[in-house]
């Protein structure tokens, strides 16, 4: 073999070599990026995980504080409202009585809120008359009531349904209570229920004040947790109201217009399962 063709055969035997090495080393280069990158995703996975585990565990925590602070708790109500009934001949130290009901009530709608959030648990349904559901939440009001507030109720057909009759009292005191903060000069809360005309499996729900209402601006974020424009809000009243309709297998609308007042829609399957569409 002539000495040229050698060299030329090795000059293209060393290209090929430099070619394939050069291709190798940038290979190795983005090899090391993506396992630096995987390892700053394990980084951040990992104290995901431990954040979740931490705030898993404060749910724990959270739920047994509410537990042991409902106890002490219901005495003070039952104490309260004998002493009412002691004072009612004496206004002045009745009224006293009443901040104390009033502020056990408050606390016990937070522990209530509290524990729903923190625990989540599932809807245990069993049939319920919705109507004593709205009953029993609006008395629960009480105390809350603003003068000048009137609460009217109205009930069209049927209203025994599928549900979780202590999740709704909830749901439906959260809604109420917001609805009583939005009338600070007095207005009307009205609750309406009808079953669904063209399927008959839902019953519709319309709560409507005529309060402050929600600007526009505002009305995506209400049912986030912890959203709140009050100055002592928690802003866990409407999350737990949504995860009570979700847990239900209903929905809910919200319709509010700035300066004339709020209405919420819910509805909820009357046997409890998930609509059939025919
Ligand atoms: N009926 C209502 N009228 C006006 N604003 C409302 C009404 N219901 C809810 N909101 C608004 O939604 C926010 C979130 O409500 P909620 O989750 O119950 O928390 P909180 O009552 O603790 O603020 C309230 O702070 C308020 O701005
Ligand atoms: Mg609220």
């Amino acid at each position: 073999m002539p000495e040229n063709i050698q060299v030329d055969l090795l000059n293209d035997a060393f290209n090929t070599f430099r070619n394939a090495s050069k291709k190798l080393e940038q290979q190795y280069a983005m090899l090391e990026s993506k396992i630096e990158e995987l390892n700053e995703e394990i980084a951040e996975k990992n104290s995901a995980m431990e954040r979740t585990r931490r705030l898993a565990a404060m749910g724990e925590m959270a739920a047994k504080i509410a537990h042991e602070i409902r106890n002490p708790l219901g005495s003070m109500a039952i104490l309260a409202t004998l002493l009412e009934r002691e004072l009612t001949h004496d206004g002045e130290k009745r009224k006293l009585a009443e901040h104390i009901t009033k502020g056990v009530k408050t606390l016990d709608n937070l522990l209530s809120n509290m524990l729903l959030f923190a625990t989540a648990p599932g809807a245990r349904l069993k049939q319920v008359e919705i109507k004593e559901v709205i009953e029993e939440s609006v008395l629960l009001t009480r105390g809350h009531e603003k003068k000048g507030v009137s609460i009217k109720c109205w009930y069209e057909g049927r209203t025994r349904i599928m549900a979780d009759p202590a999740q709704l009292r909830q749901m439906f005191l959260n809604i109420f209570l917001n609805s009583l903060d939005a009338m600070e000069e007095g207005g009307t809360l009205t609750v309406r229920t009808r079953l669904d005309e063209e399927t008959m499996n839902f019953l519709q729900i319309e709560i409507k004040d005529t309060g402050k209402g929600i600007p526009e601006e505002h009305i995506d974020r209400i049912f986030d947790p912890f959203f709140s424009t009050k100055e002592r809000g928690t802003g866990l009243g409407l999350a737990i109201v949504s995860t009570v309709v979700n847990g239900h297998n209903g929905s809910i609308d919200v319709r509010s217009r700035h300066g004339e007042g709020t209405a919420f829609l819910i509805s909820l399957p009357v046997a409890g399962e998930r609509r059939i569409v025919c």
